[in-house]
């Protein structure tokens, strides 16, 4: 299972990577424009604070497969064993199979159905990324069509994996990973919300006070 963080919050993802097992960090041009500091500066800080062996997505801007591939080749030359995400566009999945042929790995996004997301598959990406919530959101089912995903690669693109993203609750991210896919990567607001449930710190403020009780000092 690889679970990574969909942020490019430095701040968050040094206070995150320390508690959470993550194996890397996703982002997208709304995420790195947010931060307001130019990209390569900030994928550079993030691919520090996860370390060499940790994984590095970014993903192109151009809407034409050449200019893709290009900033792609861009991407790679600064940061070596970065993921290109491609938006799964019938442009990007030309794009995917040109950088595919040239062996850089990719992970179709934007991905909004099981069919999009298989062809990407098909044409090479390592990753291909469904829009759980989006698809919720426009009154799809984001995790069946995880589900579906998942099982046409299983049976046909099976060194293919399914990155779930886009989610709002750490429910919709739990039956993703229930539905079968194995890698995922979440926001910093459902990180917290899997780490922050009060019903454990009252649990821990009730052995804490039974000890004191006891002992009067919280020591062996
Ligand atoms: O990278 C894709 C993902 O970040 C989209 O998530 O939360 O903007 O729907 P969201």
């Amino acid at each position: 299972m690889e679970f990574y963080l969909d942020t490019a919050d430095v701040h968050a993802v040094r206070k995150l990577n320390r508690v959470l097992p993550i194996v890397g960090v996703t982002t997208n041009p709304s995420i790195i424009a947010k931060e307001k500091r130019p990209a390569f500066e900030v994928l550079a800080e993030l691919q520090d604070i996860i370390g060499e062996r940790g994984q590095l997505f970014a993903q192109t801007l151009s809407r034409e497969a050449e200019q893709m591939v290009e900033e792609a080749l861009q991407l790679r030359e600064k940061f070596p064993s970065i993921v290109v995400k491609v938006p799964t566009t019938p442009e990007g999945i030309a794009a995917i199979k040109m950088l595919t042929e040239q062996h850089v790995p990719t992970l179709g996004t934007a991905v909004y159905g099981a069919g999009q997301g298989f062809l990407a598959a098909l044409a090479g990406a390592k990753y291909v990324a469904p829009y759980v919530n989006r698809i919720d959101a426009q009154g799809g089912n984001g995790v069946e069509t995880v589900r579906e995903l998942q099982r046409l690669l299983d049976l046909h693109k099976p060194d293919s994996m399914v990155l779930a993203a886009s989610f709002r609750t750490p429910r919709q991210a739990l039956d993703c990973m229930l539905a079968g896919c194995r890698s995922i990567t979440i926001g910093t607001d459902v990180a917290e919300f899997f780490l922050a449930d009060p019903a454990v710190f009252a649990a821990l403020d009730k052995f804490d006070a039974d000890w004191n009780s006891a002992f009067s000092k919280l020591v062996f």
